[in-house]
């Protein structure tokens, strides 16, 4: 299990990491979501050992992380680090050499890396000459090629094709079955929620939601869109477990609590009416984001102090 416990970092006025935590079980494929200058790509660095800690501890299996757990880590950096005049096997087999792997052994994961990720007929290829996408396939077979125990990568599917998220997704998710920790940040929330079985969200250097993606969804509001023949008094159907969100004439969608129970609007319309139309939603994962950041963000003041430094802040 990999745990981030209680890291802080500062750079400056800048608190990137406020206390920033939460952990990864073997086997699990957690998303790690927020938004820019949340603080990921510092915490995943700090995985690594690429940055350092003003306070906090980031352990594996109950152990401060050290070197020989470093061996065992797959890591996808933010600014990626290929040598662009090698060759896509020569790379992979010195990453892999570099790891402890024996150059048979390197050779050969390679290969079937690149037959995974459906660059076999690039094996020969300087890593410059690739295009942005393939360039980033050949990031995650360096990231893979030493089979590891624990994968950190940041943001993996940016610039990738639908089918190369697709293959990528699978790998993960093989690799997680396999037994390893798997966590990687995106903005990509719909693929998340799909892929992960877990999530953590960061806002402004802290965890502000995590959990198993559909364990949070079946724990927010629903919402329950209603269709009706003839025109309903729709305010009349609202309750405190059913709020009402929106309507016309004809349709209404209520906001419900976990616990109220659809069928008393539902019962409500077909007092003076039929229904034409019923669907019931759990939130998307997107919209717990929403709420789960919105409530951390931080305005930038107006005026002059609103010039930041921040990378990437909206
Ligand atoms: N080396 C650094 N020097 C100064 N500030 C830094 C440094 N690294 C990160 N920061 C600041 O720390 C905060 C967190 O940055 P970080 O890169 O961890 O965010 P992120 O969640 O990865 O964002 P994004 O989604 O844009 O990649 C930001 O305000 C950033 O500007
Ligand atoms: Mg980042």
């Amino acid at each position: 299990m990999l745990e981030l416990d209680r890291l802080h970092r500062r750079f400056g006025d800048v608190l990137a990491l406020d206390g920033l935590s939460f952990s990864v079980a073997r086997g699990e494929l957690c998303g790690f979501l927020g938004p820019n200058g949340a603080g990921k790509t510092t915490a995943m660095r700090a995985v690594l050992g690429v940055t350092r800690l003003d306070d906090g501890e980031v352990r594996w299996d109950g152990q401060p992380v050290d070197r020989a757990v470093r061996r065992r880590t797959g890591y996808l950096p933010e600014e990626r680090g290929l040598y662009p005049k090698m060759r896509v096997t020569e790379h992979l087999v010195y990453l892999g050499r570099l790891h402890g792997l024996t150059a048979a052994d390197a050779e050969q994961r390679s290969q079937r890396l690149l037959d995974e990720l459906g660059l076999s007929d690039r094996a020969g290829t300087e890593i410059e000459s690739l295009s942005l996408g393939n360039q980033q396939r050949v990031q995650l077979a360096a990231a893979l090629v030493h089979d590891p125990d624990l994968l950190v990568l940041d943001e993996p599917f940016s610039g990738l094709d639908p089918i190369a998220v697709d293959t990528m997704s699978a790998m993960l998710r093989e690799r997680a079955a396999a037994g390893a920790a798997v966590v990687f940040s995106s903005h990509q929330l719909d693929l998340v929620e799909d892929l992960c079985r877990t999530v953590a969200v960061a806002a402004a250097g802290r965890v502000v939601l995590s959990g198993e993606v559909d364990a949070l969804r079946a724990a927010g509001e629903r919402r329950l869109h209603v269709g009706a023949a003839m025109p309903v008094d729709w305010r009349s159907l609202a309750a405190d477990d059913a709020l009402l969100a929106h309507a016309s004439d004809h349709e209404a969608t209520f906001v419900l609590t976990p616990d109220a129970d659809p069928v008393g609007v539902l019962d409500g319309v077909r007092r003076t009416t039929s229904v034409t139309a019923v669907s019931l939603t759990r939130p998307r994962l997107s919209e717990l984001f929403r709420d789960a950041v919105g409530s951390h963000r931080l305005d930038p003041p107006s005026g002059p102090t609103a010039a930041s430094s921040e990378r990437g802040a909206p």
